[in-house]
């Protein structure tokens, strides 16, 4: 594949991501098939920039494609390839020199990156047992996860590498699907992110790479089964949807024999594979008459600290049909207004996020959702005019400040008579 070259200026594209995600844990599993790849060393060093840039990285490996080869190779005939079926004495035996060869590799190559790292025995498992009438063998199932190890390790700035050879309370070796451990560890972890470098372009149910896809679709998609998809994403496609379900929000499934993979797919707006998602904005809901007696209540702070123009109870009334509210466990713990202006144009408005919730995305949520919905509508432009929130829409909202002669003219009227001094914010929309 040819090499992309990078310019100076490119980095500055990256850099609006890297607030984004400092401090953040991804976990990378990654299939035994790209770590035979050619692309090896460089996906090694994508690893080290994610880790320059405070992004903590788990990695998970598999064994697969180089279980079977080994196997072809001696002569010997394995049980299963995937850490998915029976495991006999013989695929057990060669599993583990298999994964201890790999986990070597791996280490070469962080080292060679200038990354400490270390593997663990923070993985417990316990006997599959029998499934289906079929005796599992040396087949293991996650029994516990010792997070708290892996934690210290990212903290010391240390990359945890997890092999999917785990370990019963008896010190026996098991064998497990990497798939279903990065899973379990994205959970466990509350990682932003699973990313599975696989040997595949990405998910297709049909003739063409499905980019972007909520949860709810990918659920819908694997129904029937999933019998289109290659058996060694069907896996991956099933516990994305358990991933993203058990709270990491994006699982992303790429061609991880592709130079700048990982670093493409996690900066570039476009992506290299799959990605899925969880639904961001099922927290929100057109707001109802009677909820304008609480958002009335909830903003008075904000009023009060002269952040939010005053609202009577009786404007908040009349305006409802414009309000979204976001809701936890059915309490109202923000609201937004989404002012349609002309047809070109929405303001954002009475953006408020209550104390207790403020710093975890709603606010930003909020807004995005606002975005879309504009769109959907055929604005062209939202603008947002604040007092002392200006930088939240700048820095968080990507809005770009800006004179009063963008907005139209009645809002323009208002202004100038209100006496705020508001500052203009607008974000155009992309046609
Ligand atoms: C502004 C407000 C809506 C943001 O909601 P939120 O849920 O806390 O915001 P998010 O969690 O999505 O975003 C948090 C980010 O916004 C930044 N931020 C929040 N308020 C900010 C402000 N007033 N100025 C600059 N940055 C701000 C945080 O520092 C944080 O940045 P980080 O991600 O780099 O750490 C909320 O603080 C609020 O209700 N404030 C009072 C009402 C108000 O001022 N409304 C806007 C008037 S139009």
């Amino acid at each position: 594949m040819a090499e992309t070259e990078m310019k100076p200026a490119d980095l500055r594209g990256i850099l609006r991501y890297v607030p984004l995600w400092r401090d953040h844990v991804f976990v990378i599993a990654v299939d035994a098939a790209v770590l035979r790849d050619e692309n090896c060393a460089s996906f090694m060093q994508d690893l080290a920039v994610l880790w320059s840039l405070r992004i903590k990285v788990v990695l998970v490996y598999g064994l697969g494609k180089a279980l079977r080869e080994t196997a072809e190779a001696r002569g010997l005939r394995i049980t299963d390839q995937r850490g998915e079926g029976p495991t006999d004495e013989v695929t057990l035996k060669l599993a583990v020199e298999v994964a201890g060869v790999i986990g070597q590799e791996i280490m070469e190559h962080l080292t060679a990156n200038g990354l400490r790292c270390s593997l663990t025995n923070a993985v417990r498992a316990t006997e599959a047992g029998v499934i289906g009438g079929v005796d599992q063998l040396c087949r293991g199932k996650i029994e516990k996860i010792d997070l708290e190890l892996i934690r210290q390790l990212l903290a010391s700035d240390v990359v945890p590498i997890i092999s999917p050879i785990a370990f019963s309370r008896d010190g026996l070796s098991l064998r497990l699907n990497s798939d279903q451990l990065g899973s379990e560890l994205a959970m466990g972890l509350g990682a932003s992110k699973l990313v599975y470098l696989t040997p595949h372009v990405g998910l297709s149910f049909g003739a063409d790479v499905v980019l972007n896809m909520t949860v709810d679709e990918l659920r819908a998609a694997l129904k029937g089964g999933g019998d289109s998809l290659d058996p060694d994403l069907r896996g991956k496609a099933r516990y994305a949807v358990r991933t993203i379900d058990g709270g990491t929000p994006r699982v992303h499934i790429i061609d991880g024999r592709r130079r700048d993979a990982l670093l493409t797919e996690i900066f570039d707006n476009v992506g290299v594979g799959s990605m899925i998602y969880g639904n961001d904005y099922a927290r929100i809901r057109p707001a109802r008459r009677r909820d304008a007696m609480y958002i009335h209540a909830i903003t008075q702070q904000a009023v009060d600290a002269q952040s939010l123009r005053p609202r009577s109870r009786q404007e908040i009334v009349e305006e409802i049909e414009h309000f979204y509210v976001y809701e936890i466990d059915l309490t109202i713990v923000g609201c937004v207004c989404l002012h349609p202006w002309d047809a070109d144009s929405m303001e954002v408005e009475a953006v408020y996020v209550q104390p207790f919730y403020q710093g975890k995305g709603v606010g930003r949520k909020l807004v995005e959702f606002c975005l879309i919905e504009a769109a959907k509508r055929g604005a062209k432009r939202v603008f947002a005019l604040s007092t002392q929130s200006f930088p939240f829409f700048r820095k968080v909202c990507g809005f770009v400040e800006s004179g009063a002669e963008v907005l139209p003219a009645a809002r323009r009227a208002k202004l100038e008579q209100s006496g705020r001094n508001s500052r203009v914010l607008v974000r155009e929309l992309a046609k």
